[in-house]
């Protein structure tokens, strides 16, 4: 009698999105794509978190500073293929701005794609993914944006985009550091029937624009 009941019980989901306890109210927060595009450094990134504390958006649960497309160096270091930061735009690293983000009680994004490259042409994270979140989470990632561009083909059913994606997610997992996975595929196959088990928030269309 007891075990149809038990069975039932473990189909309920406990709770939302990549059970990881993020994103159980929608993120707020502020990404550089839209006004800055690939033109990301420190400078940019700590002076706009600043801007976020000093206008007072903070305060009202603004809490993410996502750094998007760009950041990177022309290539993976050779030796271990971990992704690494372009050394002229970041000359102390990643995880400097991370812990300064962190200093103004933020949190930091970062950006790639489940792709070969991301959709500025830098080097994507398909077949990198525990690398990348490895390293993600050692520079005190907080979020990551996880892009559609050059997929390499992997999309067209339900299935092979929930594989492609579930990748990443077993890796940020994998890390032990809660990081919010935001998937940006664009609604391609439906993510809003196979995104929740594996994301905190899934992109539906592709990018909106500031236009009446
Ligand atoms: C997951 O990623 C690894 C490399 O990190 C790759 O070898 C594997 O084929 C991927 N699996 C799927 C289902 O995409
Ligand atoms: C990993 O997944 C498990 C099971 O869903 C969850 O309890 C845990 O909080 C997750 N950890 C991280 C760091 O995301």
């Amino acid at each position: 009698m007891y075990i149809p009941f038990l069975v039932l019980l473990s189909l309920i989901p406990l709770s939302s999105g990549a059970k990881n306890g993020l994103a159980i109210t929608p993120p707020m927060g502020w990404n550089t794509w839209n006004r800055f595009g690939c033109s990301v450094n420190e400078d940019l990134i700590l002076d706009s978190a600043q801007a976020i504390v000093r206008n007072g958006l903070k305060a009202l649960g603004y809490e993410y500073v996502i750094m998007d497309d760009c950041w990177h160096a022309a290539t993976r270091d050779p030796e271990t293929n971990a992704p690494r930061p372009d050394p002229e735009r970041f000359p102390n690293g990643i995880k400097y701005v991370a812990d300064r983000v962190h200093e103004l009680g933020l949190k930091f994004g970062i950006y790639s794609s489940a792709g070969r490259y991301t959709c500025a042409g830098r080097f994507g994270s398909l077949d990198f993914e525990e690398i990348d979140a490895k390293t993600y989470a050692e520079w005190n990632v907080d979020y990551l944006k996880y892009d559609n561009c050059f997929n390499e083909g992997r999309a067209g059913t339900p299935l092979i985009s929930f594989e492609r994606y579930a990748n990443m997610s077993r890796a940020l997992n994998a890390t032990g550091r809660p990081i919010l996975y935001a998937m940006c595929n664009w609604g391609e196959d439906g993510p809003w029937n196979f995104a929740p088990t594996i994301a905190n928030s899934w992109r539906i269309s592709g990018d909106i624009f500031d236009v009446n």
